[in-house]
């Protein structure tokens, strides 16, 4: 062996064990990027009072780490803008199943609460119950169409419309909506009766002025097959494996810390399941997991308004304007002012009518030709998203969207 081949193989045998460790021993981990919402309590909130605060410090701790924060609320797009887009890694609250990022084994299960002023005779144990036909009933929602909270597909399945909506998951503004809205217009008389995730309810509850009394929904609802019962995890980006392997085994090392601060901010829990899966994914549609208050749900905009959206683009815009505004042709009426309250306030009716049978003498073409009437209820719901302010100008991305772009 010469002097160079020599050199190399020590150099090689002193710097392979080296190599191996680098390979095998974790990284160590000094910060803990913990994805949190400022303005959302009992969950977090920008003065670290939480519980999701609380148990980022018991797992940071753990870890020999320390806690950054990163602030976003949980609105439309939050997935986008916190774990998925590199800003945070940890999501302390995830439900098990949530698809855009991998969840780790749960440690706590609860589910959604009636909840109604004690001392009015109310006695409701179950949505087959007829009382909550003749109710005004609360329920927090996620999109303007109330249609993706378990409790609201549940109710509708019923026949039971007209609900009261909470929560603002579309308004960009964490200060929107205040999480304890919805039991604070029980504990007011404003509604009847609310149906709310058991966290927020559970800590809620207790800091009213007057009795309230809480009712647990079933594990799931037998008439619309919608879960209401769910797993709670912590989430990471699929990719980053050796994290969730990581939090997997705090979870298993500080169970008793973790549920002694669920206790003490009052969540009711039910006892744990060995599986569950895919749970906040039904049917292909997409269900908010729990409440407004932690919708973790990558809800953008639904099938509908997307398709809206390109119905808009090939028909409409050349004289209505891209992205329904700055009209092209002069006397277009810009659509989003059409069906604003401080606008013409276009009722639905109208304007599918409108757009079915057009305006012949005033340049309005109309569009029963090409269009049938489940297209124009989709253009309607896009503008009417335009008109909201909720949705921007572009391209409008659906759930399935986001996940392909991961
Ligand atoms: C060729 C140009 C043109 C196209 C394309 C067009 N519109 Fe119009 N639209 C108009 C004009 C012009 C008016 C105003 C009619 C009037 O003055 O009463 C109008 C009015 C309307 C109104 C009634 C607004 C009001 O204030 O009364 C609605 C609703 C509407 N359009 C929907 C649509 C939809 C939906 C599409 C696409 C499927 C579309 N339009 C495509 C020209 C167009």
């Amino acid at each position: 062996m010469n002097r160079t081949r020599a050199k190399l193989a020590a150099a090689l045998l002193l710097a392979a064990p080296a190599v191996v460790l680098m390979a095998g021993a974790p990284r160590p981990l000094t910060d803990l990027r913990v994805c949190a919402d400022p303005f959302d309590l009992p969950f977090s909130n920008d003065q670290e009072q939480g519980f999701e605060n609380k148990i980022a410090h018991v797992v940071a701790q753990d870890l020999n780490a320390r806690v950054v924060n990163y602030w976003w609320p949980s609105r439309r797009g939050v997935l986008r803008n916190s774990i998925l887009g590199g800003f945070c890694d940890v999501m302390i609250q995830a439900p098990v199943g949530l698809d855009p990022v991998a969840t780790t084994k749960p440690y706590y299960r609860s589910t959604y609460y009636f909840v109604y002023r004690a001392n009015h005779g109310l006695q409701v144990r179950s949505l087959d119950d007829t009382i909550l036909k003749h109710l005004k009933i609360g329920v927090n929602i996620i999109g303007y169409d109330y249609t993706n909270t378990p409790p609201a597909h549940a109710l509708g399945a019923r026949g039971i419309v007209g609900l009261v909506g909470f929560g603002n998951f579309l308004n960009p503004d964490p200060k929107a909506d205040h999480p304890d809205d919805i039991i604070r217009a029980v504990a007011s008389d404003s509604i009847d009766l609310a149906i709310v995730w058991g966290p927020l309810a559970g800590y809620w509850v207790k800091r009213q002025p007057v009795p309230l009394t809480m009712a647990a929904l079933p594990d799931s609802d037998a008439v619309s097959g919608m879960p209401f019962a769910f797993s709670m995890a912590m989430g990471v980006r699929h990719r980053d494996k050796e994290l969730k392997a990581r939090l997997d085994s705090v979870i298993d090392r500080r169970r008793g810390e973790i549920t002694a601060i669920l206790q003490e901010y009052s969540v009711p829990m039910l006892e744990l399941r060995p599986t569950t899966t895919g749970s906040s994914q039904r049917g292909g549609q997409a269900v908010a997991a729990p409440g407004a208050g932690s919708p973790r749900d990558s809800l953008l905009v639904s099938d509908s308004i997307y398709q809206g959206w390109k119905w808009f683009h090939v028909y409409c815009f050349r004289c209505h304007g891209e992205d329904a505004m700055h009209p092209v042709l002069p006397n277009a009426p810009d659509l989003r002012w059409v069906l604003s309250k401080d606008g013409k306030a276009y009722p639905r009716d109208s304007f599918e009518y409108t757009a079915l049978n057009g305006r012949a003498d005033k340049g309005m073409p109309a569009w029963k030709v090409l269009l049938d009437t489940a297209a124009v209820k989709e253009l309607y719901q896009y503008v009417k998203a335009r008109s909201d302010g909720w949705l921007k100008p572009g391209r409008p991305h659906r759930e399935s969207d986001l996940k392909k772009s991961q």
